[in-house]
């Protein structure tokens, strides 16, 4: 298995993330079967999770991508959210499912609803692999469908990234703390 030395251990594996998706597209396939939902995914980090979770999904949906970075190259949030949407996707009226890896401090989330319940979809969801509660500076806001909540590592892998290393990791792994500090 790739493991490059920056990685501590692995937070989540390959078998954990593969059950924990299909288990997730069981719940999104009884909600959303007769929908056609719209998954939206949050360019970067989110690109390996959504690529899984929608083939885990059996009723028809479409999909569209939208890009959201707070991050820079620190591993600290910055605070700002740069938040771009293709000229193309059209949400009014549709469910609307948005997929991202992580919730942090949520602010890259907070920014994202806010923007799209602006264009008036029917439903608005959101799905997140891993979620870090403690981390949390948008108080009370959380995700409607979790993967995991994690305690406040540094977590590299499965789309996430340092630097933009490590997104091609299969698993969840933590990165040793002298990489970054
Ligand atoms: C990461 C992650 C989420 C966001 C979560 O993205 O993919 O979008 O940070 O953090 P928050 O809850 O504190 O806002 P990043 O900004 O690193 O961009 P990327 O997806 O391109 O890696």
């Amino acid at each position: 298995m790739y493991r490059p030395n920056e990685i501590e251990s692995i937070l989540v594996s390959e078998e954990e993330i593969r059950e924990k998706v299909k288990e997730m597209g069981r719940v999104l396939t009884e909600e959303y079967k007769d929908k056609n939902p719209l998954f939206l995914c949050v360019l970067k980090g989110s690109v390996t999770f959504f690529s899984d979770l929608i083939r885990a999904v059996e009723c028809p949906l479409e999909i569209d991508f939208i890009r959201a970075s707070s991050y820079g190259s620190g591993t600290v949030s910055g605070g700002k959210v740069n938040f771009t949407v293709g000229g193309h996707v059209h949400i009014e009226g549709r469910d609307v499912v948005v997929v991202e890896d992580i919730l942090d401090t949520a602010r890259t989330l907070y920014t994202v609803k806010n923007e799209m319940l602006r264009s008036e979809p029917a439903s608005l969801k959101i799905v997140t692999l891993l979620d870090k509660p403690s981390r949390r500076v948008v108080k009370g806001f959380s995700a409607d469908y979790t993967g995991f909540a994690i305690e406040d590592h540094f977590v590299v892998g499965y789309g996430l990234d340092y630097n933009e290393r490590f997104r091609n990791l299969p698993y969840v792994g933590i990165l040793k703390p002298e990489v970054y500090t």
